[in-house]
């Protein structure tokens, strides 16, 4: 082809792996995955989730040995989820001194000091309705609710909570927890506010996982409709107004346009959530043999990078870090 024939040759910085690495945009990095546990009561129980291979209830036991792992690993960062038996109408599970995530917090952070234990802080997989806050008149009341949130917030840090993240979508919890944080001497300790949280059909294997699916009704009165856009955008101004230091979408996979205009309008690390029905969808299509689990999985967690995330939590995080190790 003659020099002058008028056309970019875009090709000439994909011609090799070396050239390929070197003008690439976008990396995982295993610092930037907070990897989502779920701790259940009881000695040497290790429970797969069933619609989730790979992810499982641990007691605290085995919760240690998974930790170890994953810091191992190089993740630097885990979320805890309390899985309960004994529940009430108003969560106490959630806010109680010798809570499980009260404990295994103490636990965790007494081992590895320099893990991240960010707290879920959510009243759902401790109420006996299933619902992620207190129920009046067959809805949840936004302003009882925040008091037990905060409460809730309150037992996390003094257990050692590095990192609040209140995800029960009542409007002003992120005011109401910075005040309860600051008033009990946690000032220093973030809020990672499930800012944007859609009612989402991708949550169904958590909910299995946590046992937390409401006995009546939906979230749709407090988590969002996921034909919304300026509402996003809405819910991330209030709650940086309100003090988040961290803003989280969830879900993250079909809700990429959210992630980057969150990242576009706001300048504190926006975080992606790849949930549990993300896994599920992969993990089985890859159990069938029908996708290339690692390249898929890679491919989609940099899309969430690229889309604009800081961070991504998800149950992919110690696979990525394995990866991300047989290609050092
Ligand atoms: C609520 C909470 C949920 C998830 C994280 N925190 C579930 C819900 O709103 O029903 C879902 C996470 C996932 O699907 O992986 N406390």
């Amino acid at each position: 082809m003659s020099e002058s024939t008028n056309f970019k040759r875009h090709r000439r910085l994909r011609s090799s792996l070396a050239m390929r690495s070197m003008v690439r945009e976008t990396h995982l990095r295993a610092e930037d995955f907070i990897y989502p546990m779920f701790v259940v009561e009881g000695e040497n129980v290790k429970n797969e989730v069933p619609s989730m291979p790979g992810v499982y209830q641990l007691s605290f036991d085995l919760l240690l040995d998974e930790v170890r792992e994953v810091y191992e690993l190089g993740i630097r960062s885990v979320i805890f989820f309390g899985v309960i038996l004994d529940k009430d109408e108003i969560g106490t599970g959630a806010f109680a001194e010798d809570g499980i995530i009260q404990e295994a917090t103490r636990l965790v952070k007494n081992e590895f000091p320099e893990l991240l234990v960010v707290a879920d802080t959510c009243l759902c997989e401790y109420t006996s309705h299933g619902h992620c806050g207190v129920i009046h008149n067959h809805d949840v009341d936004n302003d009882e609710s925040l008091k037990l949130l905060a409460k809730t917030a309150v037992s996390q840090a003094k257990a050692g909570a590095d990192i609040i993240a209140p995800s029960n979508m009542m409007d002003g919890f992120v005011a109401v927890i910075r005040n309860a944080l600051d008033e009990a001497g946690f000032s220093h300790i973030p809020i990672m506010s499930y800012a944007v949280k859609y009612a989402s059909a991708f949550y169904g294997p958590f909910r299995d996982a946590a046992d937390s699916t409401p006995q009546f009704g939906d979230r749709k009165t407090y988590q969002m409709d996921p034909a919304n856009r300026l509402e996003a955008l809405r819910e991330a101004e209030s709650d940086v107004a309100e003090g988040a230091d961290f803003l989280i979408v969830k879900p993250a996979m079909s809700y990429l346009d959210i992630v980057r205009e969150v990242r576009d309008n706001f300048n504190v690390p926006v975080v992606a959530y790849n949930v549990s029905g993300e896994y599920a969808m992969v993990k089985a299509a890859a159990q069938n043999g029908w996708i290339d689990e690692k390249a898929l999985v890679m491919e989609k967690l940099t899309s969430m990078k690229r889309a604009g995330a800081d961070l991504i939590i998800s149950y992919y995080a110690k696979d990525v870090a394995n990866w991300l190790k047989e290609n050092e």
